[in-house]
């Protein structure tokens, strides 16, 4: 998937996503000297954060926007555009950190591949938080409601993103050789701001967007914000958090 980031809208309206993300590093609990690499750094802030602890942090990011816009932000870190799914010219680290990325690759078996081909023996740990089952469906069924009215087609939203379940995702792991060893299941209902549901879906779910008439679009955006107020335009976001080692 190659999708362009707008990191002005990342950052004044989504700030969320790696707010919320610092609890996460409570688990990832680096250690001085640790190798450690953030998988979909975004703009760096998570790995700023990891990097205080005095690991050796490498932030990773498909997004060529997002990459630049890290390397501007924190200058002395070390920032690479790569594919998670293709990891090259890497070594093997203590932990691999992601948060808000791993359900963005569809294919999350190649992705766990590549990241226990990237763990050092003997105890390299993953930490990821990712969507988990059930994620945002409030804000994609009434994206859906309106495209039906519109005169288009509802999206599955499993063909853009991938949100299991503690099941689903714990025998992945372990099919891929990992003991897991802590999960986490939890809803966080996350307060938007005003028009909060329009520019969280120009920001993450283009593709709601990409086959609509352009006059139709704002039609589409204002109807589908409209249809969540008695929801308060919270995103219903609920979370699955892994903890899982190479053995
Ligand atoms: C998430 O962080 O759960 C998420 C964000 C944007 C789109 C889909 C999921």
């Amino acid at each position: 998937m190659s999708y362009r980031w707008n990191t002005n809208l990342y950052q004044q309206k989504h700030a969320f996503v790696y707010q919320f993300g610092a609890d996460l590093i409570k688990w990832l609990n680096p250690q001085a000297g640790e190798d450690i690499l953030d998988l979909g750094c975004g703009t760096g802030e998570l790995t700023e954060q990891i990097a205080q602890s005095g690991a050796k942090v490498i932030g990773i990011d498909q997004s060529e926007e997002m990459i630049q816009q890290a390397q501007r932000q924190h200058p002395e870190r070390l920032f690479q555009v790569q594919n998670a799914t293709q990891l090259s010219n890497l070594p093997q680290f203590d932990a691999i950190f992601s948060n808000a990325t791993l359900h963005w690759i569809l294919d999350a078996r190649t992705v766990l591949k590549q990241i226990y081909q990237h763990l050092k023996p003997d105890g390299g740990r993953l930490v990821a938080e990712l969507g988990g089952r059930g994620n945002i469906a409030q804000i994609i069924t009434a994206l859906n409601q309106q495209r039906v009215q519109l005169g288009y087609s509802a999206i599955s939203s499993d063909k853009q993103w991938f949100f299991p379940s503690v099941g689903e995702y714990s025998s992945l792991l372990e099919s891929e050789g990992f003991e897991v060893r802590q999960t986490a299941y939890f809803h966080r209902d996350t307060s938007l701001a005003e028009d909060g549901i329009k520019h969280w879906t120009k920001m993450f779910a283009g593709r709601w967007l990409a086959d609509v008439d352009i006059e139709h679009q704002d039609n589409l955006l204002e109807a589908t914000q409209e249809s969540l107020r008695s929801a308060l335009w919270r995103a219903d976001y609920k979370r699955l958090r892994v903890l899982a080692v190479k053995v």
